[in-house]
């Protein structure tokens, strides 16, 4: 889908996402063991998502699981969806009052059986709100996306749903997990790594980058109001020129 930003020609990016790295090495810089650092992590998720909010940011996805984070410690797998539980039996209420609807991109149906029924019970009671919604990236990898959205439409394909004679990126993306969401306009990353790490590649193709070196737990709302600001000054060009996008002296928008 086009972005509802480059649409609307806003300065606030309307779908942020961000890879919230650095939770390990802030709790390695205290003595403390990793899963501290997560459940810190857990905290900055609690306040971004409302810091998004007030800002007035539409949509935030937050990349909480990779399918590679498997290949962690068993300990500390298992300490993350712990803490994922404990997040969603604590946040329904919140999600409630203050109209915040929760959707997940990934292969969710791999997380544990207790994660997956909280996730099916807090999106059932949160669907309806449409002025913000919350996207945790759980179990995700955009490869793993990409091979189960080409198997779905090669089974449309045969299933006589789909014609091989129209194969554009607008119907084939309506099989990605974010089909029916705007492509992000913001992608951050925390903790002074400059990589993608299989994060939304496709959706995130005309997407601004901010990279900060602050380690998520530290991350605060000013820094995401900077992030925004640092987005609002860029050109976005989506392949034409300057002149092209820039409106002429005079002209409104
Ligand atoms: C990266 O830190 C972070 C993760 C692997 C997962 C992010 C998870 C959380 C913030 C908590 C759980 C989320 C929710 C929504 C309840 P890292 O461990 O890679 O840090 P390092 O690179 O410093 O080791």
């Amino acid at each position: 889908m086009p972005s509802y930003a480059a649409h609307h020609k806003t300065a606030v990016p309307a779908h942020v996402a961000i890879i919230m790295d650095g939770n390990g090495r802030w709790a390695k810089q205290r003595g403390l063991p990793r899963i501290e650092g997560h459940r810190r992590g857990v905290e900055t998720v609690r306040t971004t998502t409302f810091a998004a909010r007030d800002l007035g940011v539409k949509m935030l996805t937050l990349y909480a699981f990779s399918v590679e984070n498997w290949k962690r410690p068993q300990d500390e797998v298992g300490a993350l969806m712990g803490l994922l539980e404990y997040y969603l039996k604590k946040e329904l209420e919140t999600f409630i009052r203050d109209r915040v609807q929760l959707r997940t991109i990934g292969r969710t149906d791999e997380l544990p059986a207790g994660v997956q029924k909280l996730l099916r019970t807090t999106m059932e009671e949160t669907r309806h709100f449409t002025d913000y919604t919350l996207v945790l990236a759980l179990n995700y990898g955009s490869r793993t996306e990409i091979a189960d959205a080409a198997r779905a439409y090669a089974a449309a394909v045969v299933a006589g749903r789909e014609q091989l004679t129209d194969g554009s990126w607008d119907r084939f993306s309506r099989y990605l997990y974010t089909a029916g969401m705007p492509d992000p306009d913001l992608i951050i990353r925390t903790s002074g790594e400059s990589r993608i790490s299989n994060f939304l590649l496709m959706q995130g193709a005309y997407a601004e980058f901010v990279f900060t070196p602050l380690l998520w737990p530290d991350f605060t709302k000013a820094d995401l109001a900077a992030a925004i600001a640092e987005f609002a000054k860029r050109e976005r060009r989506y392949g034409l020129t300057s002149e092209q996008v820039k409106p002429a002296p005079g002209a409104t928008q």
